[in-house]
């Protein structure tokens, strides 16, 4: 194998049975999450979509595309959020990044097909999460709000939590990121305080409905006979109290004014952009799914994946000789130079995370981004790596990955075990941005090696109390783990617990790579000086 060269070789046989069945595999692995997109992007059914249109209502993906420039990308986040709970798959809001008026944001919308709009306990992760992204990157946020406020059955789990969101636009506001909020529809009880707290109000003539409480609340509470329009109408705020900024005259006007206030934002990125030739990949990305393993318990070589990805599949290879088993280099991707860390057969041993440790640090010293490609089934186990010193050298990596203060962006391109999930990058060492490709697989351990600690396990304290071992029992219940392992192992079930920013079809992941890139560029990017100390 020809490594350490400039652009990276195609080496890829297209009519190998691997790539085919590689290919078989991903291809259906896609059409399965295509078909929970296409879940969410229903909303709440057509029952509830046919009512919303017969109101003369756009959907919310409509009021999206319609605030976003012309052709431009949106980079939806979290769509899988609440797959495999009781609440509906995307959980009743869409969140994503876009461009509007030149000005990249954060945007928001309810989904008022979805039980009115309702925020669930996973309405509030997704949301909690895209706008964590608008503050790491310094992003404003677009709020579409139409929604029933509190998902009520399930209070207890959203109200006191949930006021960190009005906590958040104000804080948001205050660090210099502006806040936009276009109101289509109701905005009631704690809702009210999301135009509240937003540093820009539009509301739709009639539609609108902006109020602590409506009609009937009024009456329990003080005996007040009212309506929908003198407690909250946009008129009413336009003229009367002042929370509406500007009155539309119908959804559409509303677009269009929230478009002119972001053209008026004076908006200045604060990062470098891009410096390099952003010429596509020599090597096909279309390949992509013929590359990666269908089956996570394979490995493949990240250069193939690499090739696919960098402009012009031009690869500088960082210590090639060294600690094969992660590839280190630099790139650049549409134009953002990077750094890149990839596991290539799955182990992570000492030498592999003191390479990692040491090419973290040379990408803080240069302010260069970090992109993580995982493929691991963690840290080297046995006496000989004990003895070793893997601990130290895992910590290293650890300490590395998680005082570094560039831009890194994860990819789960495969396997993501054990300790292996965090030094690579994982959801707890808050990547700015983490996508996960449809064969990923994500636990602890894999589900065999589990079910067979816990049985290891059962065995031994079972010989302690002098018991006899049910074999039988523990047959069943090996089974039993290894499939509850399996289940909440996938793709989609940790996506659903909000931890990846989505599923993405590896054919794709330049173009993603490419928008979370040009995103992070919104602040300054500048790599730490100094460090934890490091354990020798
Ligand atoms: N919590 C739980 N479910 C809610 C909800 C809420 N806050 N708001 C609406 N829903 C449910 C409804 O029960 C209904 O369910 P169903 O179709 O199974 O019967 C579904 O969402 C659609 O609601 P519906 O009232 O038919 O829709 P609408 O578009 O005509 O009206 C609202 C939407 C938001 C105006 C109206 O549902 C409402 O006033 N909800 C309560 C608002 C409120 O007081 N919230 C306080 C939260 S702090």
């Amino acid at each position: 194998m020809v490594i350490g060269v400039d652009v990276l070789p195609d080496r890829v046989d297209v009519e190998s049975p691997t790539f085919r069945d590689n290919r078989q595999g991903l291809l259906a692995q896609i059409e399965e999450i295509r078909g929970e997109l296409a879940k969410t992007n229903a909303g709440g059914g057509e029952k509830y979509v046919a009512r919303h249109r017969k109101r003369g209502k756009l959907l919310v993906r409509e009021r999206i595309e319609m605030l976003l420039d012309p052709d431009s990308a949106f980079l939806e986040l979290s769509p899988f959020a609440a797959w495999g709970t009781q609440y509906p798959v995307g959980a009743s809001v869409v969140t994503g990044l876009g461009v509007v008026e030149g000005v990249e944001c954060v945007l928001i919308g309810h989904d008022p097909t979805v039980r009115g709009g309702a925020s669930n306990p996973y309405t509030f992760k997704k949301v909690f999460r895209a706008m964590s992204i608008a503050r790491e990157n310094e992003l404003p946020i677009v709020n579409l709000v139409e929604s029933g406020g509190a998902d009520l059955p399930t209070q207890s789990e959203i109200f006191i939590p949930g006021g960190q969101l009005f906590h958040d636009l104000t804080t948001h506001s205050a660090a210099g990121m502006p806040t936009v909020a276009l109101v289509f529809g109701n905005s009631t009880a704690g809702g009210a305080y999301v135009p509240g707290m937003c540093d820009y109000v539009v509301m739709v003539r009639e539609r609108a409905k902006v109020f602590l409480g409506g009609p009937p609340l009024v009456k329990m509470a003080t005996g007040e006979v009212s309506d929908d329009e003198s407690l909250g109408g946009g008129e009413m705020h336009a003229r009367v109290s002042g929370l509406a900024d500007y009155l539309a005259e119908d959804e559409q006007d509303a677009i269009r004014i929230g478009r002119r206030v972001m053209a008026r934002l004076n908006w200045r990125k604060k990062g470098p952009g891009p410096s390099l030739r952003a010429d596509p990949p020599r090597r096909d990305p279309g390949q992509l799914i013929g590359v990666a393993s269908a089956d996570p318990k394979v490995p493949f070589d990240p250069r193939d994946v690499i090739a696919r990805v960098v402009d012009g599949s031009r690869f500088d290879e960082f210590k090639p000789l060294y600690g094969q088993s992660l590839v280190t280099g630099w790139a650049s991707i549409h134009g953002y130079p990077v750094g890149v860390l990839a596991n290539a057969q799955g182990i992570l041993f000492s030498e592999e995370a003191e390479k990692a440790a040491q090419f973290i640090q040379l990408a803080n010293q240069i302010d260069t981004p970090l992109v993580f490609l995982q493929n691991t089934t963690g840290y080297m186990v046995g006496a000989a790596y004990e003895q070793g010193g893997i601990i130290k050298d895992g910590a290293k990596m650890i300490n590395a990955v998680s005082n570094s203060a560039v831009p890194h962006l994860t990819i789960t391109m495969g396997a993501s075990y054990g300790a292996g999930n965090y030094g690579m990058c994982g959801r707890s060492y808050a990547p700015r941005f983490l996508f996960s490709w449809p064969n990923a697989r994500s636990a602890v351990m894999g589900p065999a090696q589990l079910a067979g600690v816990m049985s290891i396990v059962a065995r031994e304290s079972a010989a302690n109390r002098g018991l006899d071992f049910d074999e039988e029992a523990d047959t069943r219940l090996r089974a039993a783990v290894e499939e509850q392992i399996e289940r909440e192992q996938v793709a989609l079930a940790n996506s659903g617990r909000l931890y990846d920013d989505g599923i993405i079809d590896p054919r794709d992941t330049r173009t993603v790579l490419g928008i979370c890139l040009s995103a992070v560029h919104s602040t300054e990017v500048r790599g730490r000086r100094g460090y934890g100390v490091f354990r020798m």
